[in-house]
């Protein structure tokens, strides 16, 4: 049997930890079938290939949350770039969530999510579920709250350009440099972007949603992280876009505007001159 499970842009701007939308390309496939023992096989990009690896700790989380014994030969097609901010962890953890309840019978939307926010604690070293929950069911999906789990959607489909520099910034780390409380002011500018652009995919603004991608919360503090940020937002917008965001805890970024392959040439344009390669994908969000 196999499963695929799509990329992810978390946080969407100003939703930290909240928002995030399941996208067309790059996904993860994992091929599993029960065994005697856990193995697992990795092609694609390079991610641990024994118990570390997260589809098998989530995988096995499935298994305890429902009290069964389990092992499964899995080989996973890595296919979403690891460290990148395209939720690649939560890709394969999700992966091995679905692998584990279509062996088990388990059909719990909810206790599969939990056991894949188990990978993404280990890989992480926090359950966020703003990757697992948009990966699982593709739409633009809000999370209202995290134990217990509970989720808002909002189906959607339009274009995304996603650049990804080769660089690397584990989630770990990019949630190492942030504050443990954020000032007023911040925490009132988040609601209003986060809460207007809400209200602008509902309407289908797409220009609107582009101008409210900002992120007052996280991307402050996670700029040291990413000193380039300023100048590729530049160049998209200079190349006709919306607005440009970081995708998840980065490095990746993504656009909108109406012509998103003019968008990517020029960030990737803009990634170059600093002397990164980058690649582009052009895109659908929403992938329900
Ligand atoms: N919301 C998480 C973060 C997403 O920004 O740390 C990580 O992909």
């Amino acid at each position: 049997m196999r499963v695929r499970v799509h990329a992810s842009i978390a946080n969407f701007g100003p939703g930290f930890d909240v928002f995030g939308v399941g996208v067309g390309a790059p996904y993860d496939e994992l091929t599993f079938r029960e065994s005697n023992e856990w193995e697992v096989r990795v092609n694609g990009f390079s991610v641990p290939s024994d118990g570390r690896n997260v589809a098998v700790v989530s995988a096995k989380a499935l298994a305890s949350l429902v009290g069964e014994e389990l092992a499964l030969k899995l080989e996973l097609r890595k296919g979403v770039p690891p460290a990148g901010g395209l939720g690649s962890s939560g890709a394969s953890s999700l992966a091995g969530a679905l692998a584990a309840a279509r062996t088990l019978g388990v059909e719990d939307e909810r206790l599969i999510l939990r056991a894949a926010m188990e990978g993404e604690r280990h890989a992480a070293g926090s359950a966020h579920a703003d990757n697992v929950v948009p990966a699982y069911y593709g739409d633009f999906t809000l999370i209202t709250s995290t134990a217990p789990l509970q989720v808002m959607r909002v189906p959607v489909d339009f274009d995304v350009v996603i650049v990804l520099p080769h660089l690397k910034i584990p989630t770990r780390k990019a949630r190492e440099v942030l504050p443990g409380s954020v000032p007023l002011d911040t925490a009132v500018r988040a609601i209003s972007l986060a809460s207007s652009l809400v209200l602008a995919l509902r309407e289908g603004d797409l220009p609107a949603v582009g101008r409210l991608l900002d992120d007052p919360v996280a991307l402050p503090y996670r700029k040291r992280l990413m000193p380039w940020y300023d100048r590729v937002r530049e160049a998209a917008l200079e190349a006709g876009a919306y607005g440009l965001s970081v995708s998840g805890s980065g490095p990746a970024v993504f656009a909108l505007g109406e012509d998103p392959e003019d968008i990517g040439e020029a960030v990737a344009g803009a990634f170059a001159e600093m002397g990164v390669a980058s690649d582009v994908y052009v895109t659908r969000a929403g992938v329900g």
